[in-house]
Formats: C-alpha cells, sequence, structure tokens
C-alpha cells in the first residue's frame, strides 16, 4: 500500500532501510512528561486502529482513529457528514514524518497537490460546515489560492508560534497562518466560547464602577473578544502534559479554541491529517464526535494512548473557567482552577489545568 501510494504522491517519499519505523529511544529527564509508547503499548494501540475498504455509516467511524491514506478512506466517507474540517497538513518544507519525508516543491506544485486533498474532501462537508486550514507563511499564498476557489473565505488567523530557529541573515520566523472558511452563509459560531481573560492594567471607571471588566480575588480582569492574532499560545514542550515527539504537533489551547468557536456538542470533527491525535483528543475532551485520519501508523497509536489518557485527565491547558488565560497568567487565574479539574459549562464537560501555562 506505501509503495502505491509513493507511486502517486512523489512528494511523499519513504525512508530506505527502515522496516520497523519507530522515533528513537531518548533519555529522558526525570520531569520531562512526553507521551511515549512501549512495546507492549503500540502492539496494544494497534489492534484499535481501523481501516475502511467499503462504505461506511457514519456510525461505524466516529470516534475512531484510521490507520489509512486519505484519499482511500475518502472513497468510503459518507458525504455531508462533517461540521467542522481541521486541516493541518504537511507544509511546504522537506520535512520528516517518522519514516517517510515530505519534500518541498514550486509553490504552484504544492497548490495543486493541496486542492487534490479539497476535492476529494468537499463533498463530506454539511453546508454548514467550517474549514480551519494550516500553512506557514511561504505556502499561506497558495492555500489562499486554493480555498477561495471553493469555499467563503472568513478570515486568516496569524498565530505566535514562539518555538523557532533565528537566522543569521533573516527575521526569525515565529508565526504561522490558520485560513477560517465556511462552506456557506450559515455556520456555528461561538464567539462566548471563545473569549479571553486578560489582566487589566489601566482599570477604567465610570460613576465609580468598573467599565467592561471586574474584580477578582486575584486582580482585575476583563473578558475580551478573540481576535484574529492569537499571542497566547506554547508550542508543546518536553513538561507539558500533553508533549509528544510528533515533530509538528499543535497546542491543544490552539484546537480547543477552533472547536469551541466553530462547532456544538455532538457535532463531528474530522481531522485527515491526524498526526499525533490533537484534534481528536480535544474533540474528545469538549463533547464532540472525532474522526482522525494518519497514515502513520505510529502516530496513529500515540492518538490512540493520549485518547485513553483525556477519559483519567480531561485538561485543556490554557483553558479554565470557561475562558482562554492569555500566556503566562498563572499568578494571575483562579486559585480553584490552579489544579486540575472538571466542571460542567454550557459548552459540555470542560477540563481545565493551569499548572502551567
Ligand atoms: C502537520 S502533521 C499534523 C500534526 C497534527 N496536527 C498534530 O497536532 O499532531 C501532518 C500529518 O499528516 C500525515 N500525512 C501525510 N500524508 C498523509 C496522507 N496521505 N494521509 C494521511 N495522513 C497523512 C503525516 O504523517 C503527519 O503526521
Amino acid at each position: 500500500m506505501i509503495e502505491e501510494l509513493c507511486k502517486r504522491n512523489p512528494s511523499l517519499i519513504r525512508l530506505q532501510n527502515s522496516r520497523v519505523p519507530m522515533l528513537p529511544n531518548k533519555v529522558r529527564a526525570p520531569r520531562n512528561r512526553t507521551i511515549t509508547l512501549s512495546e507492549e503499548e503500540r502492539s496494544f494501540y494497534q489492534q484499535t486502529l481501523r481501516q475502511v475498504h467499503q462504505p461506511v455509516e457514519l456510525a461505524e467511524i466516529v470516534n475512531q482513529t484510521i490507520h489509512q491514506d486519505i484519499l482511500t478512506f475518502l472513497q468510503w466517507m459518507p458525504t455531508q457528514s462533517v461540521d467542522l474540517l481541521f486541516l493541518d497538513p504537511p507544509y511546504n518544507l522537506t520535512k520528516t514524518f517518522n519514516d517517510r519525508t515530505f519534500k518541498r516543491q514550486t509553490l504552484d506544485a504544492y497548490a495543486e497537490w493541496l486542492d487534490t486533498y479539497l476535492t476529494k474532501l468537499e463533498p463530506i462537508l454539511k453546508v454548514t460546515a467550517s474549514i480551519y486550514l494550516c500553512a506557514n507563511w511561504q505556502s499561506s499564498p497558495a492555500v489562499f489560492d486554493v480555498v477561495k476557489q471553493r469555499f467563503q473565505v472568513r478570515n486568516r488567523i496569524t498565530w505566535e508560534r514562539e518555538k523557532g530557529r533565528g537566522a543569521a541573515k533573516n527575521w526569525k520566523n515565529a508565526s504561522e497562518d490558520i485560513w477560517f472558511c465556511t462552506v456557506s452563509d450559515t455556520y456555528t459560531f461561538n464567539v462566548e466560547a471563545v473569549k479571553l481573560k486578560r489582566k487589566v492594567m489601566a482599570p477604567y471607571t465610570m460613576n465609580g464602577n468598573p467599565k467592561d471588566w471586574g474584580f477578582t480575588e486575584d486582580g482585575n480582569v476583563r473578558l475580551t473578544h478573540p481576535s484574529n492574532l492569537w499571542t497566547d499560545l506554547t508550542i508543546p514542550f518536553w513538561s507539558m502534559p500533553e508533549n509528544t515527539d510528533h515533530p509538528t504537533q499543535k497546542p491543544e489551547k490552539l484546537v480547543a479554541k477552533i472547536i469551541l468557536a466553530s462547532s456544538k456538542v455532538g457535532d463531528v470533527v474530522f481531522d485527515p491529517f491526524l498526526g499525533s491525535g490533537t484534534t481528536s483528543v480535544v474533540a474528545k475532551k469538549l463533547g464532540r464526535q472525532y474522526i482522525g485520519v494518519e497514515l502513520d501508523e505510529l502516530y496513529c497509536c500515540l492518538a490512540e494512548k493520549r485518547l485513553a489518557l483525556a477519559d483519567a485527565d480531561p485538561c485543556i491547558q490554557g483553558y479554565a473557567d470557561g475562558v482562554f488565560w492569555e500566556r503566562n497568567s498563572l499568578h494571575a487565574q483562579p486559585r480553584s482552577t490552579k489544579q486540575w479539574s472538571a466542571h460542567p459549562t454550557s459548552h459540555g464537560t470542560i477540563a481545565t489545568n493551569h499548572q502551567t501555562d
């Protein structure tokens, strides 16, 4: 199957002599919380993965991790079944995902490559669906060219991606884009669910009363409308409980904003490039149904382990009391939410954690 796939998609190259694809066994510091897999766990989670080779009902594939090439899977996926599509494809960079390397192409070739996937993804979307498509600054223009042909482009979110290499003769790249699109003019957008909690530096009063802010035991705070510039995110790193060895793992907090804004409890959230499982994990924590497809078996197993861990520990770092907290605000957050806890909200049972932010 893989050889066939590489023939069809020359930009995807399987590394030679790697019969047992595995992430290297690293020595880790005692406080390192990176999620890893033992051989036993890997064998166990392999049994839980699905592949689909004939038409299926939606009920048969929800809340599952599918280990398959997305184009093969999409032949069998029921049409008009998805409420929210989160697309985090390989960017147009030469990058290795476990034992396969995605090769950088011209921007035109990348746009054509991406469009092959969107052609097959379009029929599975409900008419009310939203689509979020991730890109770096180089591939973002190609992504816009492709999505504007098919969907209503609503916005381009830019998020501060703190980690990244410095450059001697260029500005360090510290941002990525996410294109927000919808199929039609009828779509879900729960703005109240994605407000940001900020400490008020200059509390303005009117007739002695706070204007647009409130007193809390931890200081004066304001709930602000979310903009298309996201600066409150942290890329998963070794001491965070969501961290894995996947090279391009997205923060749970980022995906939580998207899922809370653009879906309802019980909706179907679909990720065709699942990677380490972030979208499925956050969808599960927020009471949505999920379907995730990933080509690499090891990443699928990691996703399954994260999904199992989410049962015991349904917290989303940086999201507490139904609001998103700005980065490095631990000192300002309510004491009651500094410990792991789950509490019901109007959006379902929401998990919170503020041990670090
Ligand atoms: C940018 S990563 C996604 C990372 C993910 N958002 C996370 O948080 O871990 C893209 C993933 O797409 C997978 N992939 C690439 N081509 C694929 C295909 N044809 N079908 C399914 N998955 C594919 C890669 O193995 C890689 O893990």
